[in-house]
C-alpha cells in the first residue's frame, strides 16, 4: 500500500479510478480480517448510502494492537508528554498498550457496557484517553469523544443525541497554568442525561470531586478488579466504530458516524502515504483527540501502521512559546503535524523561542484544519523545516474520516497554500451553483467528490435524512464538501474556505446558527446575526450583531460580558464572539431572511461595495450598522 515515487502515485491514482474496488480490496487485504467481505463496495449517493467491505468481519484493535504485539512488542506505541515539562514523559510499548486497553475494556464490560452501546469520553489529553477509545473499539462499543473545551450543555446535548449509557472522564485537566474541572462539568451535564448509568473517573489532577454512590466509580479501583485478558469482539466492517459531533450550517451539531472496516483501511492508508512514516520515526500530531485529526492521526492511523505517536497534554505557549520546539528536540520528533493557527500564533513570538532548539530530527511537516496563508507557510518552511522538510497541507473533514487532498511527503511537488493533488481513490470535481461541472484547469467552484472512498461518512446518528440533505442533496449524485476551491493551471487544488454558514475559528468548526442560538439565550437579547471575518491569528474571528430589548448604551460593557459568559456556558469558550456590535435592526429581505452577505462585508471592513441593497425591507438599517461598525474602515 506504500507509494514511494511520483510515478507510483500516478499509477496508484489511475488504478484507483479505473478499478476502485480492485484497488481498495488489494489494500484491505493487508489487514487482519476474521472473515472475508462479501462485496467490496455498495453505494448510492442519491440515498446517501455507502458500504465498504460489507460482510467482512474484523476488530480494528486486533490490527492496531495484537498484530503489533506479535511483530514489535517493545516498540513504543504512544509517548506521552505532560503539560508540565518538569514531569517525566511516559512511554507505552505496544505490549503495554495492548494490556492496558484489554484491562480497561474489561472494566467497561464489568460496568455493563455491551457491543453497540454508546460511550461518551470527556477527558484531557492523557494516555488513558487513547486507552478509553481503543477499549470501546475492543468490545464493539461506539465511542463518542467530546472535546474537553466544550461546556456542560454541549456534553449533555451530545450524550442525549446518541443516548450514551456511560461517561469516561477525569477529575480535572491541566492546560498551561490552568486547572480545569472536568468531572464537575460532567456532573453539571448529567443533570439532564437520564440515559447515563455510570461514570468512570480517572485520577489525574487530584482535584476534589463529588462521587455519587451507585453511579460514579474510580478508574484505578475498577482496574484492580479485572484481568487483562479480553478477546476482541467480532465486528462487521459496517458496524459503527465511533460518533464524532461536528457543526453544520444549521441546528445543533450532528453526530458523524464512521464504521470499522472502511475507516480502518482509510486512516492507515492515508497516514502511511501522506506522512511517509518510516520505522523508528516519532510522529507528533498536536491536535486534540476530541477532534477527527486526533482520532485518525494520533490514535488509529499511527497505531494501525505500528508507528510511534506522541501525545501532548498541554498548549503551545506553556511554559513559553518554545514548547513545541522543546518537545521536538527532547523526543527527536520526525513528523510534526499542526494547524495554521498555531503556526501564526507562534510566529508572533519571533525567533527567540527557537534559539538553542535542535530541530534537525524533523523530516516532514504537516498542516491541517484551515487554509494556510502564504506567510505562515514560508515561516514554517524556513524556520521550522529549515528549507529541508516537505510541507503536507492536508485537506479533509470530520466527514471524510481521513485526508483527501494533500501532497505525499517528499513525493508530490509542493506549492505554498495548495493542498495539491487528490489521494488515490479520491475523485474531486468542481461545480458551479447549478451543479454543472467546471472542467479544465485555472478554474474555481464548489468542491464535491464524485465517488466514495472507504472513510466517507455513513450517516448522522439517529437522523439519516440529515446526512442526505447536508451532503448529498445540494448536487445530486455528488458528495458536497461545503468548501470553495480553486484548481490552478497545473491541476493543483487550493481550498479557499467554507461557502456555507460554517466558521473556522482557530481550526475549530463552529456554526453561525449555533452561536446565534446561544447569544439569543441571554435575557434581553431580541435577535442576533453572526458572521466570520478575517483574523490574523485565528484565521476567522466571530463577529456578532446583536439587538437588545432596551437601549444598551449605558451598560454596553456589562451586557457584552454577559453575552460572552452565556455563549461560554451554552457552547464553550471557543465559540465566544470576538466582536459584538449592538444594532437597532438587521438587514432583512421582505421574506425575513437576514442578508448575511452585507453583514460579512461590514465585518470585513469593506463597506464600499455592499452590492444591491434595494431588496431589503428597510435599507436604512445598513447605514446605521455601517456607522457603528467595530472595524477600521
Ligand atoms: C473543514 C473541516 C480535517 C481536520 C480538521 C478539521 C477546513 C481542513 C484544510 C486545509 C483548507 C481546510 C475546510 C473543511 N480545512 N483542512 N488543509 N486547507 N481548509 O476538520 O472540523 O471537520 O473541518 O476545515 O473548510 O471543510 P473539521
Amino acid at each position: 500500500m506504500r507509494i514511494r515515487t511520483f510515478d507510483e502515485y500516478q499509477a496508484a491514482y489511475n488504478h484507483s479510478v479505473e478499478d476502485p474496488e480492485g484497488f481498495w480490496a488489494e489494500i484491505a487485504q493487508e489487514f487482519q480480517w476474521r472473515k472475508p467481505w462479501k462485496k467490496v463496495l455498495q453505494w448510492n449517493f442519491e440515498k446517501a448510502e455507502t458500504k465498504w467491505f460489507p460482510g467482512g468481519k474484523l476488530n480494528i484493535t486486533e490490527n492496531a494492537l495484537d498484530r503489533n504485539v506479535r511483530e514489535r512488542p517493545n516498540y513504543p506505541a504512544i509517548i506521552w508528554e505532560p503539560n508540565d515539562p518538569n514531569e517525566p514523559s511516559v512511554t507505552f510499548t505496544y505490549k503495554m498498550l495492548h494490556e492496558y486497553v484489554c484491562r480497561f475494556a474489561n472494566v467497561l464490560k464489568s460496568n455493563g457496557v455491551q457491543k453497540g452501546d454508546r460511550v461518551c469520553i470527556y477527558m484531557p489529553m492523557v494516555p488513558e484517553l487513547a486507552v478509553a477509545v481503543l477499549a470501546c473499539a475492543r468490545i464493539g462499543a461506539i465511542h463518542s469523544v467530546v472535546f474537553g473545551g466544550f461546556s456542560a450543555q454541549s456534553i449533555a446535548d451530545r450524550i442525549n443525541d446518541s443516548a450514551c449509557s456511560i461517561v469516561i472522564t477525569s477529575d480535572g485537566a491541566s492546560r498551561g497554568n490552568k486547572q480545569i474541572p472536568m468531572k464537575d462539568t460532567v456532573d453539571d451535564a448529567l443533570i439532564g442525561c437520564p440515559t447515563v448509568k455510570k461514570v468512570i473517573v480517572l485520577t489525574h489532577t487530584r482535584t476534589a470531586v463529588s462521587m455519587l454512590k451507585g453511579r460514579d466509580v474510580w478508574w484505578e479501583a475498577e482496574m484492580k478488579q479485572v484481568t487483562s485478558d479480553c478477546p476482541a469482539e467480532e465486528m462487521d466492517a459496517e458496524d459503527p466504530l465511533f460518533i464524532l459531533y461536528t457543526s453544520g450550517s444549521t441546528g445543533k451539531p450532528k453526530g458523524v458516524v464512521h464504521t470499522c472496516g472502511g475507516y480502518m483501511v482509510f486512516a492507515a492508508y492515508t497516514f502511511q502515504n501522506v506522512f511517509q512514516y518510516e520505522p523508528g520515526d516519532i510522529h507528533f500530531c498536536t491536535a486534540d483527540i476530541g477532534w477527527i485529526t486526533g482520532h485518525s492521526y494520533i490514535v488509529y492511523g499511527p497505531l494501525l501502521t505500528g508507528a510511534t505517536s506522541l501525545m501532548f497534554e498541554g498548549v503551545p505557549t506553556y511554559p513559553d512559546a518554545g514548547r513545541f520546539w522543546d518537545i521536538v528536540d527532547k523526543h527527536k520528533v520526525n513528523i510534526l503535524y499542526t494547524a495554521p493557527t498555531a503556526i501564526r500564533s507562534l510566529m508572533g513570538f519571533g525567533l527567540q523561542p527557537l534559539e538553542g532548539k535542535d530541530l534537525s530530527s524533523l523530516r516532514v511537516l504537516g498542516s491541517v484544519g484551515e487554509p494556510i496563508n502564504e506567510e505562515a507557510w514560508h515561516w514554517y518552511n524556513e524556520h521550522i523545516g529549515k528549507g529541508n522538510c516537505p510541507i503536507v497541507d492536508t485537506w479533509w473533514q470530520t466527514e471524510t474520516g481521513g485526508i483527501l487532498i494533500s501532497p505525499l511527503a517528499g513525493i508530490t511537488k509542493t506549492k505554498p497554500t495548495y493542498a495539491t493533488l487528490p489521494l488515490p481513490g479520491v475523485q474531486p470535481i468542481l461545480v458551479d451553483e447549478n451543479g454543472k461541472e467546471i472542467e479544465g484547469n485555472g478554474v474555481s467552484g464548489n468542491l464535491c467528490i464524485k465517488f466514495p472512498w472507504p472513510g466517507i461518512i455513513r450517516t448522522t446518528w439517529g437522523d439519516h435524512e440529515r446526512c442526505r440533505t447536508n451532503y448529498f442533496a445540494a448536487y445530486p449524485g455528488l458528495y458536497f464538501t461545503g468548501d470553495g476551491c480553486l484548481r490552478d493551471e497545473d491541476g493543483y487544488y487550493r481550498i479557499t474556505g467554507r461557502v456555507d454558514d460554517v466558521l473556522n475559528v482557530s481550526g475549530h468548526r463552529i456554526g453561525t446558527a449555533e452561536v446565534e442560538n446561544a447569544i439569543n439565550m441571554h435575557t434581553g437579547v431580541v435577535e442576533s446575526a453572526v458572521v466570520g471575518y478575517p483574523h490574523d491569528i485565528k484565521g476567522q474571528g466571530i463577529y456578532a450583531y446583536v439587538i437588545t430589548e432596551s437601549d444598551p448604551d449605558h451598560e454596553v460593557d456589562l451586557i457584552r460580558r454577559d453575552i460572552l459568559a452565556t455563549v461560554s456556558r451554552i457552547i464553550g469558550p471557543i465559540a465566544k464572539p470576538d466582536k459584538i456590535q449592538f444594532v437597532k435592526g438587521l438587514p432583512k429581505t421582505r421574506s425575513g431572511k437576514i442578508m448575511r452577505r452585507i453583514l460579512r462585508k461590514i465585518a470585513e471592513g469593506d463597506v464600499s461595495n455592499l452590492g444591491d441593497t434595494s431588496t431589503l425591507l428597510d435599507p436604512s438599517v445598513v447605514d446605521d450598522i455601517k456607522s457603528g461598525a467595530l472595524v477600521e474602515v
